[in-house]
C-alpha cells in the first residue's frame, strides 16, 4: 500500500510549478513551458496533467493548448503513461506530488520518453516496441474456433520463473534506460504513400535493437510448454540483426523497470540459448 507524505514544514508550499517540455507535432521543435497549480496534497502526475489540461494557462498567463499525455489504466498497469519525470522515466499514474516535492520542492519536470518519435508532447509513438514483441512472436500459438483441449501442464519450477517475466506491461521504461536502444524515428518522404512510409519504417525498426522486453518475452514464451513450439524462429530472431548481440550489459533497464522483471537473467538465458542454437545450426548443416 502507497502511504501519502504530509509536505513537512521545510517543504510546506501554495502551488506547485511543473515544466513541461513540449512538442506541438512529429518533428517539431520542442519548447519548454512553466504551469503553477495551486497545491493539494495526494496528487499524482496524470492529475496535475488533468489540472493543467483545465487551467490550459501558463504561469505567465498566456492561454496555451492542453498538454498532450496518453494513459489507460491509471494503476500501473497498462504502461501507456510513461514519460521522463525529473529526469527519471517511469509511470506517470504512481509518480506521487508528494514524494517528488520532497526530493525537489522547487518544480516537477515531465518530458516525453526519449527513444521514440514524440507524436505530440508527452505522447510518442511506441509501436516499435509492439514490433519488437511481433520479430520475437511473443505469443502462445494457439488461435483458433475449435477446442483443442488443455494445454501441457507447467511445472512449479516453470511457473515460478515464468511468472515475473509475464508482468511485462510493455510500458518501455527498460528500452529508454538502454543505452544500446537508439532512437528511430523514420520522416515521411514529398509524396509517400501510407503504404510504402509504414514499409520503410518497419525496415528501419527491424534493423534496430529488439529491446529488453522483447527479450525477456521470448525466454517466457520459449519456457511455456505450447509456446516453445516457436522456440526455434524466436532464437532465429534473437541471434539475427539487431538481436540480443547489441546488448552490452550495461543493466540500465533491469534498474528501471517499474515490475522489478529481472530482465539481465533473461538476457543470460537468452545468451546461452542462442549460442547454443546457433552452434547446433552449424552442425545441422
Ligand atoms: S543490459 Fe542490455 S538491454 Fe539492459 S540496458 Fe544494458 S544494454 Fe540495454
Ligand atoms: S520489461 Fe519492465 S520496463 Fe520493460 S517494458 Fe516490460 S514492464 Fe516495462
Ligand atoms: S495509466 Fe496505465 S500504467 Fe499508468
Amino acid at each position: 500500500m502507497t502511504t501519502a507524505i504530509e509536505p513537512t514544514k521545510k517543504h510546506r508550499i501554495d502551488f506547485i510549478k511543473i515544466r513541461v517540455r513540449r512538442q506541438d507535432g512529429p518533428g517539431k521543435k520542442p519548447y519548454w513551458e512553466l504551469h503553477k497549480l495551486p497545491y493539494e496534497p495526494e496528487l499524482n502526475v496524470i492529475s496535475i496533467l488533468q489540472m493543467i489540461a483545465a487551467q490550459a494557462t501558463t504561469s505567465d498567463g498566456k492561454k496555451v493548448a492542453p498538454v498532450t499525455w496518453d494513459c489507460g489504466c491509471l494503476e500501473e498497469v497498462c504502461g501507456a503513461c510513461t514519460m521522463v519525470i525529473n529526469g527519471k522515466v517511469r509511470q506517470s499514474c504512481s509518480a506521487l506530488v508528494d514524494r517528488l516535492l520532497e526530493d525537489n520542492p522547487d518544480e516537477i519536470v515531465l518530458e516525453p520518453m526519449r527513444k521514440f518519435p514524440v507524436l505530440r508532447d508527452l505522447m510518442v509513438d511506441r509501436q516499435r516496441l509492439f514490433h519488437a514483441l511481433k520479430r520475437v512472436e511473443a505469443w502462445v500459438p494457439v488461435d483458433g474456433y475449435y477446442d483443442m483441449g488443455p494445454g501441457d501442464k507447467q511445472s512449479r519450477e516453470a511457473q515460478e520463473s515464468n511468472y515475473p517475466l509475464s508482468q511485462c506491461m510493455s510500458c518501455g521504461c527498460c528500452v529508454d534506460a538502454c543505452p544500446q536502444y537508439l532512437k528511430i524515428e523514420v520522416a515521411r518522404l514529398d509524396g509517400e504513400s501510407d503504404e510504402a512510409f509504414e514499409k520503410r519504417k518497419l525496415a528501419e525498426y527491424e534493423a534496430g535493437f529488439v529491446g529488453p522486453h522483447a527479450i525477456s518475452q521470448a525466454i517466457l514464451f520459449n519456457n511455456n510448454p505450447t509456446g516453445k513450439v516457436l522456440e526455434g524462429e524466436r532464437l532465429d530472431a534473437l541471434s539475427g540483426e539487431g538481436g540480443i548481440q547489441i546488448c552490452g550489459n550495461a543493466q540500465n533497464c533491469v534498474a528501471v523497470c517499474p515490475k522489478e522483471i529481472p530482465l539481465t537473467t533473461s538476457i543470460a538465458r537468452a545468451g546461452r540459448a542462442t549460442t547454443l542454437h546457433v552452434i547446433k545450426q552449424w552442425f545441422e548443416k
